[in-house]
Order: C-alpha cells, then structure tokens, then sequence
C-alpha cells in the first residue's frame, strides 16, 4: 500500500476545495482504491468532510498553540473545529521562503506530537548542497531532524529536494534511490519522495525501494490530473 498526498499550497478556494474532496472521495469509492490519499487544502477552505476511510484531510499548517494572539495563525481550536489531526511540517517553502527556523519547527512538531497528530515532515537540500555532493546533502538534511523525535510513531517523512519542488524536474531516480536507502536506515515511518512528481514519472518512483509514497504539488491540482495519479498508483499494488 502507498501513500499519494496532495499539498494545495496557496491554491484553490472554500469552493473549489469542497468539490474536489467531494470528487476524489467518490472517485477511491468507486473505484475501490485502497492506496492512502491525504489532501492538504488552505486553511480558509478546512470544513468537516465526510470522507472514507483512506482519504485524510490535513492542515498545511498551524501554530503551536491552542489560540492566542499570534496574528495570522491558526491554532489547534481551529483544527479541531474540524477534527483536523493531521499536519505539514516543516515544508521547504515554510523552511526557506517563510523563514521557519529549525527551532520553531522542532516545537511545532513536539506540541502536535504531544497532541497526537499525524505528521508529514518534510526535509530536503537546496541546490547548492547538492552540488557539494552526497555526504554534504545527508549532512544538511541530517540538521533538519535536529530537534524531532524519529521515533514518534504517527511521523511520515518526506523527502523532497528543495530544486526539485514546483520546477517541472523531479529527482533522478539513480539519486532518490541513493537517499531514501540512507534516510531508510536512521527511520522506521514510512519515506515519501516529493518534488515534480507527475502521472509521466510516478510510476518510476514508486518502484523504488524504501519509497512508500509520494507528496505532490503542482500535479495535484487538478482533479483530473489527480485521478490519474491515484489510478496509476493503484495499477501498481
Ligand atoms: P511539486 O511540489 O509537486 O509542485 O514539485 C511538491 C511539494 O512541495 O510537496
């Protein structure tokens, strides 16, 4: 069984968000598709949906509060309005646009462990790391589990390649096969690889060993395209 999660990012409305859920939901209904989907939509457009079992809606994120004064955020009373118990964490854009510090990330993850949450983590090397070659790329995505408790059983970790996030060019297989089969070793949650993921590549990427899903941007964005994704990874189990 895999794991397909879609992250919408700054994308979709309320409205647009509901018709989607309610499509894809009916479409793993009819077509009995067992793989487990998450669905991580903005924050306006979080409801209470009715999903099957294997669809999970998320948050893309929250605070590491309950409420307050921190303007702009959301915190867990807003999850829970929605019985939200799944989080991002950690996402290169939040790291790297955002300016997410490993600290605040380390005390999002532990108040959401403290509270039970499934966690998507998220970790990955820009470029220039990359470039500098395998031992500095471990190295720097070595410092983003600083801080995080690798054995809090309801972690998924996902590998994505900061390069490789929204530019149309995912990861060779040759190099997630390298890292995963490294990342493999220190974890015992499940290991998705996100960045450029897309119906023409998924295939290829879910045969790698140590790979038990995926996370995707950009391709999941339209229903269709979705479908196709969740059918392709489906012909695979
Ligand atoms: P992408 O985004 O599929 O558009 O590359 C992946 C991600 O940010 O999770």
């Amino acid at each position: 069984m895999k794991i397909i999660a879609s992250n919408f990012k700054t994308n979709h409305t309320r409205k647009s968000t509901k018709e989607f859920i309610e499509n894809i939901n009916k479409f793993l209904i009819d077509k009995n598709i067992k793989n487990d989907i998450y669905i991580f939509p903005p924050a306006t457009a979080l409801d209470r949906f009715e999903t099957t079992n294997n669809l999970t809606i998320g948050a893309q994120n929250a605070f590491y509060v309950k409420d307050g004064s921190y303007t702009g955020e959301i915190g867990k009373i807003h999850l829970d309005e929605f019985n939200i118990k799944t989080i991002l964490i950690g996402h290169s854009e939040r790291r790297h646009i955002l300016g997410e510090t490993q600290k605040t990330i380390s005390l999002k993850f532990n108040y959401f462990k403290s509270l039970g949450y499934k966690i998507i983590y998220c970790v990955g090397e820009p470029l220039e790391i990359k470039n500098q070659g395998l031992s500095q790329t471990l190295g720097y995505i070595q410092k983003q589990f600083e801080g995080i408790d690798l054995d809090y059983e309801n972690t998924i970790v996902a590998y994505e390649p900061v390069w490789a996030i929204g530019t149309g060019v995912s990861s060779t297989v040759e190099d997630i096969t390298q890292i995963h089969k490294k990342l493999s070793k220190k974890l015992s949650c499940p290991l998705l690889y996100g960045g450029s993921v897309k119906a023409s590549n998924i295939s290829e990427i879910l045969d790698i060993t140590n790979v038990d899903g995926v996370l995707i941007g950009t391709a999941s964005w339209l229903e269709e395209d979705f479908k196709d994704i969740i059918d392709i990874a489906n012909s695979k189990n």
